[in-house]
């Protein structure tokens, strides 16, 4: 890790050292199923996360600014259901920018950022520790889906999984049970997960939302092809693509492809892959929950829906679960 010129007393940085992903394999594979796919995780690259953060100024993506609302107008009570001292992992935290929002009133007995980037972390940790000096703060560099919790000691205290920005919408359904009934071996018996999910609303609301004036989305999309050409030998042309985002009203998703503008053979490490002309590559699902449909996903996974924070528009949701310590 970077020499710093200060150390801070507050933050404790662990490195789990996990091990890199096999990209090279996934794309090689998803590129070459009958449906074309990239896994969205290759959407952030540098330019990636820039274009990223440009979506959530727009003015048709309501996403990031309501829930950054919702968490702002109900911290004191999402603390209360949170209670004292707890100890608040959050699993891909990225910059840690929406912890902040419920730092003060939540005063946690340690906050617990989980990511896979070691500089990154390491440099949001010690952002976040230098703005809150009162904040412990064990950051932990770890690949969460394979047992970091059994290679660390965290503190005591009541443990609350914080994932917002409708991250889990990625996920398939059945996916996101998995996830969700995973966190139950994070949290223990008395812990609970604080977790933020897009609603379902009218289709044209999320069309726009997926397709702004701007055009940022679509360089977002497009861009998932730089991000690859320069993780893999391949030799992508962005030019012979185009954006193309809907909602899937049947599976309650939308759905973002790239287009092939034309017939066309493209590299990666030696592989061909041929396209026809209008042939897609499927680059992410966001799926879209009701308030019922949440419900139930949660209590597959073993948590009881105990409280949901809504903007007034109810466009998105926050929600408290715990553990369901009745069901098996
Ligand atoms: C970061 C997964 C919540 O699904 O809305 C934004 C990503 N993709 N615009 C979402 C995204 C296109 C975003 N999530």
């Amino acid at each position: 890790m970077p020499a710093t010129a200060e150390e801070l007393s507050n933050v404790l940085f662990e490195d789990q050292q996990p091990a890199p992903d096999d990209n090279r394999a996934e794309l090689i594979e998803g590129l070459s199923r009958g449906q074309k796919q990239i896994n969205p995780k290759y959407f952030y690259d540098q330019k990636g996360s820039e274009l990223f953060e440009q979506i959530t100024q727009q003015y048709e993506y309501y996403p990031a600014r309501t829930e950054k609302s919702i968490l702002i107008n109900n911290a004191s009570e999402i603390a209360t259901y949170c209670g004292e001292d707890c100890v608040l992992i959050e699993p891909g935290s990225g910059s840690c920018e929406k912890v902040r929002l419920l730092l003060e009133k939540l005063k946690p007995a340690a906050y617990v950022p989980l990511d896979i980037s070691a500089d990154f972390l390491y440099q949001s940790a010690q952002k976040l520790g230098r703005e809150f000096p009162w904040l412990n703060i064990h950051a932990i560099c770890a690949d969460f889906s394979d047992q970091w919790q059994a290679r660390t000691e965290l503190k005591s205290g009541r443990r609350v999984v914080f994932y917002p920005g409708s991250t889990i919408g990625n996920m398939e359904p059945r996916f996101a049970q998995a996830f969700l009934s995973n966190l139950r071996e994070w949290i223990g018996f008395d812990g609970s997960v604080l977790i933020g999910v897009d609603l379902q609303k009218p289709d044209h609301l999320l069309n726009a939302a997926y397709n702004d004036t701007q055009g940022v989305t679509a360089e977002f999309n497009l861009n998932v092809l730089n991000s690859i050409n320069n993780i893999v030998n391949s030799d992508f042309n962005l030019d012979n693509f185009s954006h193309q985002a809907f909602y899937n009203s049947d599976q309650n998703r939308i759905e973002m492809h790239l287009v092939s503008k034309n017939s066309q053979t493209v590299t990666i490490d030696g592989n061909t892959i041929q396209f026809e002309t209008g042939e897609t590559i499927h680059t992410e699902n966001s799926y879209k929950y009701s308030l019922t449909s949440f419900t139930e996903l949660s209590a597959a996974a073993g948590f009881t829906l105990e409280k949901s924070w809504l903007d007034e528009n109810q466009l998105f949701s926050v929600h408290y679960l715990s553990v369901n310590n009745t069901s098996k």
